[in-house]
C-alpha cells in the first residue's frame, strides 16, 4: 500500500487506489497557466498567464469568443493537450493541493476520468460507433472497477435512467447512431459521471442540440452537480446557457482572463468592454428583429498579440495607454475583477 504525505492525498483505499480529499473544500487550482503551440508560422501564444479556482459544488463558467482559449485550457487541466506542438512553459493545475502538470503519467492517467471527467460538444465523434452504448457505459465499471459483466450491465443501465434515457432497459444494446443528438449527450454524460468524479468539465455540451434540448441538457448538468457536489466547469461562447447554471464565471479574451464576477453581477453590470459586447451580442426574445451589437473586428492573431491591452484594435473605449500598457486583472469592486485599466467608468457606464 502507498501511503504520502502529500497535501490532498490520502493513503490506497481498499481498491487500492490513492484517493484525493479537497483542502478547504477547493477542488481545482489553476495557477498562472500558461500554453503555448508550437508551429511552422511561430509560436502562437493560446493561454497567457490563467488563474482561477473551483470549490466542491461550485459551478463556473469560462466564456468568451472562438479561439478565446477556453477549450485548450480544459484540455491543460484534463491532460490531454498534443504535447508536442503544445508547451506548458509556466504555471500549476492543482488537483486537491497536488500539481497535475508534475505527476506521474500513471497517475495522471487514473485522475483522469476517475476525479476529473469531460464531456465534448460532439457526442457522435466521442463516442465508438461499433459498440452499443450500454457496452461502452460498462466497460468504464468493467474497467476501473473491475464489475463482472453483468453487475457492469446493471449499473450502466442505471445510469441510462438517471440521464433520463427513455426505455434504457432496453435501448442499452443500442447504437450511438440509433440515438437523438440529445440521447447521445446524456449519454455521454453518463459516461463522464459514471465514475463519481469529483470535478466535470463540460465543453460546449449543448452548441450542437436545439434551443429546447440544450435547455434539458442544462438541467440534468446542474441536478448531477448539486446531488453530487461536483465542481463543475461549463464552456460556452453562449452567454445566454449559462445563466441559470454557473454561479461564477470568468471570461477569457487572448488567453487571459479579462473579467471574473458572479453571474449576476456579470451579467447586470459588466466591468470589462469586452464583457460588455458579449452581452449585446445575445439575442434576446423581447426585441425581435432587433440588429445585434456584435463586437467589431476579430481576436487577435495568437503569434503577434498585439501590445498592451490585447483587446485595443476592437474597443471603442481605447486611449493610448491601452496601446502600451498590459491592464492586470485587479480588484475592481467586492468580488469583481477586471482587466481594464478603465474598468470603474464601464461599471458605472
Ligand atoms: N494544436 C494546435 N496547434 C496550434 N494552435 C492551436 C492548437 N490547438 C488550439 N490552438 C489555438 O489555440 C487558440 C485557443 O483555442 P481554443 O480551442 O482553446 O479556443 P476556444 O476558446 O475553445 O474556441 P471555440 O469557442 O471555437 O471552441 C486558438 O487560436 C487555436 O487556434
Ligand atoms: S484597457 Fe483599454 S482597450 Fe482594453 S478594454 Fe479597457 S479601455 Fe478597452
Ligand atoms: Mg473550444
Amino acid at each position: 500500500m502507498t501511503t504520502t504525505t502529500q497535501p490532498g492525498i490520502r493513503p490506497a483505499n481498499a481498491t487500492g487506489k490513492i484517493t484525493y480529499t479537497p483542502v478547504d473544500g477547493r477542488l481545482l487550482d489553476v495557477e498562472d497557466l500558461h500554453v503555448e503551440f508550437h508551429t511552422d508560422d511561430g509560436i502562437a501564444k493560446a493561454i497567457n498567464g490563467v488563474s482561477f479556482t473551483l470549490d466542491q459544488g461550485e459551478s463556473l463558467a469560462i466564456l468568451g469568443e472562438s479561439g478565446s482559449g477556453k477549450s485548450v485550457t480544459a484540455q491543460a487541466i484534463m491532460g490531454i493537450l498534443d504535447m508536442p506542438p503544445a508547451k506548458i512553459p509556466h504555471g500549476a493545475v492543482k488537483y486537491c493541493g497536488v500539481d497535475l502538470l508534475t505527476m506521474p503519467d500513471d497517475r495522471r492517467r487514473w485522475v483522469r476520468g476517475a476525479e476529473i471527467a469531460m464531456i465534448f460538444q460532439d457526442a457522435l465523434s466521442s463516442l465508438n460507433p461499433v459498440f452499443p452504448v450500454g457496452w461502452q457505459i460498462a466497460e468504464m465499471f468493467r474497467q476501473h472497477r473491475g464489475m463482472n459483466k453483468s453487475d457492469a450491465q446493471a449499473q450502466a443501465v442505471r445510469l441510462m435512467e438517471r440521464v433520463a434515457i427513455p426505455a434504457a432497459k432496453e435501448r442499452v444494446k443500442a447504437y450511438p447512431h440509433q440515438f437523438s443528438g440529445g440521447m447521445r449527450q446524456r449519454i455521454m454524460i453518463a459516461m463522464a459521471i459514471a465514475l463519481d468524479p469529483a470535478v466535470l468539465i463540460a465543453d460546449e455540451p449543448t452548441t450542437a442540440l436545439d434551443v429546447t434540448v440544450q435547455a434539458q441538457i442544462m438541467s440534468l448538468l446542474q441536478e448531477l452537480q448539486q446531488e453530487r457536489q461536483m465542481g463543475l466547469i461549463l464552456i460556452t461562447h453562449d452567454l445566454g446557457v449559462v445563466a441559470d447554471v454557473a454561479d461564477r464565471s470568468v471570461v477569457m479574451y487572448a488567453g487571459r482572463l479579462v473579467e471574473t464576477a458572479n453571474v449576476y453581477d456579470l451579467y447586470r453590470n459588466p466591468a470589462h468592454p469586452y464583457t460588455r459586447g458579449l452581452l449585446e451580442s445575445i439575442p434576446r426574445l423581447d426585441q425581435k428583429g432587433q440588429t445585434l451589437a456584435a463586437i467589431g473586428g476579430l481576436p487577435p492573431n495568437l503569434l503577434r498579440i498585439p501590445p498592451g491591452c490585447a483587446f485595443n484594435p476592437r474597443c471603442r473605449m481605447a486611449k493610448d495607454v491601452c496601446r502600451v500598457d498590459l491592464p492586470a486583472l485587479r480588484e475592481v469592486a467586492s468580488g469583481r475583477h477586471s482587466a481594464c485599466h478603465f474598468a470603474e467608468e464601464v461599471i458605472d457606464a
